[in-house]
């Protein structure tokens, strides 16, 4: 006799709208009817909400957390010859907007115990990339499935070498590091809003967070290709949303 198997789905987003469907709807119908699809007053709303729940200062929604890392490599000015140390295992993502700027990711071995990257391993990686004459420019560490990665271990290295580190909280929204939420580590920290994600949207999303004022203007720029106060003038290159 043959057993018949129910699948159990990835993501099961309807088991989530059996709960909350009519506060979903109602969500989308009051959007549709004001009309603001890009930075309306909910997102002005969900980005207040988020820097409340992490004690991060200021919190910037975007497409993606792809988008998220990629704006922040935008203002470091990340390009060839310089190397960005990366965990080797973590989504493509990680890497991937390093190697789309030009630059060169370092792949980091993990820990065995947490699939985050190891502080010792970063240390040999540093030395790698200074053989090959790559200028030492900055860490992506990344908390893999929830888990916080060694920040303070990564930070006391960085620190060593005069690199920044962004926090690539894509799957750990929610997780906290030593009592304090993982998106407060770091020059910035960024997270995903795609659907599996710990804080999944009925799309895609993404934010960064930041404590320091400037970066958050620069960033603010970068986030609407570039339109500074003026939406008819254009003070840097960017991504993302229209003004
Ligand atoms: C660790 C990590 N970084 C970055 C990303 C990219 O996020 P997004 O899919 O929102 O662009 C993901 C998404 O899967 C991820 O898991």
């Amino acid at each position: 006799m043959t057993k018949s198997h129910t699948p159990i789905p990835f993501i099961d987003l309807k088991a989530q709208q059996r709960v909350i469907r009519p506060q979903v709807d109602r969500a989308i119908q009051k959007v549709l009817d004001h009309g603001r699809y890009g930075f309306g007053p909910e997102c002005t709303e969900f980005e207040q909400d988020l820097s409340n729940f992490t004690g991060v200062k200021h919190v910037l929604a975007c497409s993606n957390g792809t988008d998220a890392l990629t704006m922040l490599l935008i203002d470091l000015d990340i390009g060839p010859g310089d190397a960005v140390f990366v965990p080797a295992f973590t989504y493509i993502a990680t890497a991937e907007v390093v190697a789309l700027r030009g630059a060169t990711p370092v792949f980091v071995d993990v820990d065995v115990d947490t699939f985050n990257m190891d502080a010792a391993d970063l240390k040999k990686a540093i030395k790698a990339a200074q053989e090959k004459e790559l200028k030492l420019a900055g860490i992506i560490s990344v908390d893999l499935f929830g888990q916080p990665a060694d920040h303070d271990a990564i930070a006391a290295v960085a620190k060593c070498h005069n690199m920044w580190v962004i926090s690539d909280a894509a799957q750990s929204c929610g997780a906290l590091y030593k009592g304090k939420s993982t998106l407060c580590f770091g020059l910035a920290a960024t997270t995903s809003f795609f659907p599996a994600k710990p804080l999944g949207a009925y799309g895609d999303g993404g934010a960064i967070f930041v404590h320091d004022d400037k970066l958050k203007r620069r960033l603010e720029n970068i986030r609407v290709h570039g339109h500074g106060v003026n939406p008819a003038s254009v003070e840097s290159l960017g991504l993302t949303g229209a003004p």
